[in-house]
């Protein structure tokens, strides 16, 4: 009925529908911010936890969707540093996820061929959680296929203090000169720092900002921002953010592609 332009109610529904082959280029990895869980709960008279139950199954959707498309590192903003701060049943709620989730959908994670991967201060996750996230770790670590990468109880400010800790104390034991400080020894004191930055950048839920996400890492990454909330958030939408990265000419500061002429 609408030729092209089919309509897709759960996204960007006045742009053409992409297909997988007109991708020309696919991000290495993709970070997304997955914003929106209450307002979509609450729009529908529900209670925001029903959000955030959602929340999983486009979590599931979309790592199918990315690692079928051949992205190679998927980065999820699961829970900042700040996010402490909600009422203590939402925060307890959301500690109880990564087991909901790991707990039905680890077996396909590992069928496959996903490491999972973590990313932020465990030290003061719940136990009960943290088993959880290890047992998914441990069980997935020497698969090659597409990183999972959960930002949990991550920000980057707490990141970069414990960086520039680091840094400080390898400069007192003498193991680093102040004049060695570059760019590199910063990035390889940050967490994860095996993992590439992110090519592209999505947050859902209308909100323009970082929010405290990948500070440093971002610094070149291409953004890209959507009203539609996580759980509404379709393949298509994937599909449509990525059409847009492809599109992109990034230059890091040079002309052309980053040539040096
Ligand atoms: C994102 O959705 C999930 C987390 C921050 C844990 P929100 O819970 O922030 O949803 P909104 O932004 O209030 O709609
Ligand atoms: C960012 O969303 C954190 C996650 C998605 C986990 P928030 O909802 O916490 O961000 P703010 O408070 O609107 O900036
Ligand atoms: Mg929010």
């Amino acid at each position: 009925m609408f030729g092209k332009f089919s309509l897709n109610k759960k996204g960007n529904s006045e742009l053409p529908a992409v297909n997988p082959s007109e991708l020309s280029r696919i991000p290495e990895h993709v970070a997304i911010i997955m914003d929106g869980n209450g307002r979509w709960a609450q729009r529908r008279g529900l209670p925001r936890i029903a959000g955030h139950r959602e929340a999983m199954k486009t979590v599931k959707r979309i790592t199918a969707e990315a690692q079928h498309l051949g992205v190679k590192v998927l980065t999820l903003y699961t829970f900042s540093t700040e996010n402490w701060k909600r009422p203590k049943a939402e925060v307890d709620f959301l500690m109880k996820l990564p087991e909901q989730f790991l707990h039905s959908y680890l077996v396909e994670l590992k069928k496959n061929n996903v490491q999972v991967q973590v990313m932020g201060d465990l030290s003061i996750i719940p136990e009960h959680t943290l088993l959880a996230v290890n047992q998914a770790i441990s069980e997935t670590k020497n698969n090659s296929g597409l990183i999972l990468n959960f930002a949990l109880n991550y920000g980057s400010y707490a990141e970069l203090t414990q960086a520039i800790k680091r840094i400080a104390q390898d400069v007192l034991d003498r193991k680093l000169a102040i004049d060695a400080i570059d760019v590199q020894a910063v990035s390889a004191r940050l967490l994860n720092p095996e993992l590439p930055a992110p090519d592209l950048l999505i947050r859902t839920g209308g909100e323009l900002r970082l929010s405290n996400f990948m500070l440093w890492q971002l610094a070149y990454t291409e953004l890209y921002f959507t009203d539609v909330y996580w759980p509404d958030f379709a393949e298509e939408d994937l599909r449509q953010a990525i059409h847009s990265f492809s599109e992109r000419q990034r230059r890091y500061g040079g002309l052309n592609g980053g040539g040096t002429k």
